[in-house]
């Protein structure tokens, strides 16, 4: 069975390294191997090719360590780019770089956010629906914000542990309306909702979030998964899918996984 074909955007990790800490799994004075991070990114990018995807590549900037999270750079749903407004200073300026490459490459409805949220990384796209994290990075006001410039359904969602600090880190978007998460990542409320909507949701082991398991990519059929979340991949091909690891060490270094890099072009 084939499977439509996807558009992903990345960004090469030319300037990657562990320069400062934002999150609970950055450490500066550890850093991270550059050569070996672009070694499993283009490993990563080969997987999306080498299943029929379109990638395409922004340029990196220089002083921007952490640009290679393209996920982070915007929302694009139904070619309606919705752009980042990050959190923290030290990645403030990637969101001009996001917003100008997709004004430069067609895109006519492009809005700057009024907002902080930080795209794909806390509004994720299931079915028609987007579920948007808070708590700690993305503000509730730019979920409101999403649902007037998208038109779709947008489901607020608390997050409650600091090292799953972006939605990406603790739920994943499967085929349809089918998810994964790890439930004690929300708040009470968070998490009710979930089992509300999702009431047959693959439930993650804490040890395959911890292994950034739930920041993977599905084309509706496969799964890009880090190699060391092992149950999670039993899980996912019993529910049919199929489970392609990848290794993304370093990237972890910075608090990302596979999905991190990579951010969603729906058209
Ligand atoms: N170091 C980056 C940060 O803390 C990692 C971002 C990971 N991206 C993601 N989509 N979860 O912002």
């Amino acid at each position: 069975m084939s499977v439509p074909r996807r558009h992903y955007l990345m960004c090469r990790p030319d300037y990657f390294a562990v320069e400062y800490r934002i999150n609970p799994w950055m450490d500066p004075s550890r850093g991270a191997d550059r050569d070996l991070a672009l070694r499993q990114w283009e490993d990563l990018k080969s997987v999306y090719e080498d299943l029929g995807h379109t990638v395409e590549v922004i340029e990196p900037v220089a002083g921007l360590p952490d640009m290679v999270f393209a996920a982070n750079g915007a929302l694009v749903v139904d070619s309606r780019v919705y752009g980042a407004r990050f959190a923290h200073p030290e990645r403030a300026e990637e969101a001009g770089a996001y917003l100008r490459w997709f004004t430069e490459h067609g895109f006519t409805e492009v809005k700057a956010p009024s907002f902080t949220n930080e795209g794909e990384g806390d509004l994720l796209v299931v079915d028609d629906l987007v579920l948007a994290g808070t708590g700690f990075r993305t503000d509730v006001a730019a979920h409101r914000e999403v649902q007037e410039f998208t038109g779709h359904p947008v489901i607020t969602l608390g997050l409650a542990d600091p090292r799953y600090y972006h939605l990406d880190t603790a739920l994943c978007p499967l085929g349809g309306r089918d998810i994964a998460y790890l439930p004690q990542a929300f708040t009470p409320g968070g998490r009710a909702v979930l089992e509300r909507l999702f009431p047959d949701a693959l439930i993650a082991t804490p040890a395959d979030a911890a292994a950034f398991g739930l920041n993977s990519v599905c084309d509706g059929k496969h799964v890009i998964i880090n190699h060391e979340a092992a149950d999670l991949q039993l899980e996912l091909k019993r529910r049919g899918y199929e489970v392609i690891p990848v290794h993304t060490s370093e990237l972890r270094k910075a608090g990302g996984g596979p999905k991190c890099c990579t951010l969603e072009i729906r058209k």
